[in-house]
């Protein structure tokens, strides 16, 4: 098949591409390099370029028919999104339409979509299934469900057929350490623990110690970035063979408090983790745990690699060829 991934330079998108490389399809990478980086880009035929630019979007639909568009192109920084919104409605929202647009100029029918567990906002119940309300907390979450809300639109007003994937929080690597999460800066939990191990950073900052958790520090569900990949592999199968458009919440039912996971990165690497705890991050829900019934269901999804143990050692085996001399 003709792949286009759109971020495919990204932390999430890069795995992708070398997915489906070992899978034999054709793979078009498009991404602006704004947070992804081209050494990430195993293969494939790389081309920079920005979805603000409806010129180099046209191009890039002409040279190529693709069977499918999988969109990993976005800010994901729940914290940056409360403290400078426009950027993740004009770059999450509006620049998604660019690509959703010129989808339908150049018959391109297919999209999966990166979404987020960020769209709930705090959940009413857990786990959090597909039918649980969605109101997000922060403007990251909400760029992202105003994204399904259009691909709906575009379904029915130009015959677009979707899939939705919600990610609840990816973590992990590349089983052969080529590849893994990396940003600048980086604010994740994972690396962020991990970097302390390698002495990159002196302590990590817990965000808050006072919510409504036995620890009294946030949960979420963190799930391996190849189970996420093999989610989009699937979800690419059923749409080529014209199946429904969906939205399918993607984690391990089970949830990992802050603690936890530091505690976690410290028995994996055997170093001490200094941790630091500080006030709350604004647009931080406390819970995320998510229920992914309805894709093992309908897909036949199921994670490979859901210990926070074996996710750990993959990252920490990347984190360590980042900063080999440490
Ligand atoms: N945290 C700390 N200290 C840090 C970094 C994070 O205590 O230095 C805490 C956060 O407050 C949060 C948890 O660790 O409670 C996880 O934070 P991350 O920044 O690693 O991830 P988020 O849960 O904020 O967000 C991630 C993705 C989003 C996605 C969301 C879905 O970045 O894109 O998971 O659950 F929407």
């Amino acid at each position: 098949m003709n792949i286009l991934v759109v971020g495919g330079a990204g932390y999430i998108g890069s795995h992708m591409v070398q997915m489906l490389l070992e899978n034999g399809d054709e793979v078009t990478i498009f991404d602006n390099l704004s947070t992804g980086f081209k050494e990430s880009v195993t293969g494939g035929n790389f081309i920079e370029g920005d979805l603000s630019n409806t010129n180099e979007l046209n191009t890039l639909f002409e040279n190529s028919q693709f069977d499918c568009v999988m969109h990993f192109a976005a800010f994901s920084q729940v914290g940056e999104s409360v403290l400078h919104p426009g950027l993740y409605y004009k770059n999450n929202f509006c620049n998604t339409l660019n690509l959703l647009d010129s989808m339908v100029k150049h018959d391109v029918n297919n999209i999966i979509f990166s979404s987020t567990a960020a769209l709930f906002g705090n959940p009413e119940y857990t786990p959090i299934d597909e039918k649980h309300p969605c109101n997000p907390i922060n403007p990251y979450g909400q760029s992202k469900l105003m994204i399904e809300q259009a691909l709906a639109d575009y379904e029915q007003a130009y015959g677009i057929q979707y899939i939705s994937l919600r990610y609840f929080n990816a973590a992990g690597a590349s089983i052969d350490g080529s590849i893994g999460e990396r940003h600048t800066p980086e604010t994740h939990l994972i690396p962020l623990a991990l970097q302390t191990a390698t002495g990159k950073r002196e302590h990590i900052k817990v965000f808050g110690s006072d919510y409504d958790t036995p620890d009294g520090t946030c949960i979420r569900d963190y799930i391996h970035v190849l189970d996420l990949c093999e989610a989009h592999y699937l979800a690419l199968q059923h749409l080529i063979k014209n199946g429904e458009s969906n939205i399918f919440n993607l984690g391990n039912k089970e949830g990992y408090s802050v603690l936890q996971v530091i505690h976690a990165a410290e028995q994996v690497t055997q170093r001490n983790i200094p941790a630091i705890t500080t006030s709350r991050r604004a647009g931080d829900p406390t819970t995320l745990i998510a229920d992914s019934e309805k894709i093992t269901t309908l897909l036949g999804w199921t994670p490979k690699h859901s210990s926070i143990h074996t996710i750990m050692e993959h990252a920490w085996q990347w984190e360590q060829k980042l900063a080999p001399s440490s």
